[in-house]
């Protein structure tokens, strides 16, 4: 499904039974993986990367744990990050470029580095409500 107003860049894939809210952007050369959600407003930068197996292909468990990282509102993933599957990222988090997300990401905080790590909060003045 996708919602109002959303933006996808040139080269960006998004694949099946993946969701993209109002106001979302998806800037270009991403791949949005299948069995994602992304809620409104979320921001993805040019060549993120994100997966949904576990298991690479392999063993037939893979099939029922399949699953896209979901991305909370107002959240903002940074240039060449890489989201390992199944993970939350949490509303307003903002994950700076580069990073490596391997575990759910709360709301409202900056993560940085491989493995990405909570470094601080999300301004105030970044926020979507004083926006
Ligand atoms: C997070 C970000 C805003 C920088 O934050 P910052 O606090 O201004 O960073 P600073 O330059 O003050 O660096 C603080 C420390 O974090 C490190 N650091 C900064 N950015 C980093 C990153 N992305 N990953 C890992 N470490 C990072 C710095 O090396 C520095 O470490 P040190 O104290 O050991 O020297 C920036 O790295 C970023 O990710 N910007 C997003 C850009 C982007 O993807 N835009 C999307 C569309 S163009």
């Amino acid at each position: 499904m996708l919602g109002e107003r959303v933006v996808v860049g040139r080269g960006t894939c998004v694949e099946n039974d993946t969701s993209i809210g109002d106001f979302s952007k998806i800037q270009s050369n991403a791949y949005i993986t299948a069995y994602m959600t992304i809620e409104d407003h979320v921001f993805v930068a040019p060549c993120v990367q994100t997966t949904n197996d576990n298991f690479m292909g392999r063993t037939e468990k893979r099939h029922a744990l399949i699953k896209g990282a979901t991305i909370r509102r107002g959240a903002r993933i940074g240039g060449g990050v890489v989201l390992c599957p199944g993970i939350e990222i949490g509303a307003e988090a903002f994950i700076a470029a580069g990073a490596v997300v391997t575990r759910d990401a709360p709301a409202g905080k900056v993560l940085m580095g491989v493995p990405a790590r909570v470094v601080r909060d999300v301004p105030a003045e970044e926020l979507l409500e004083n926006q």
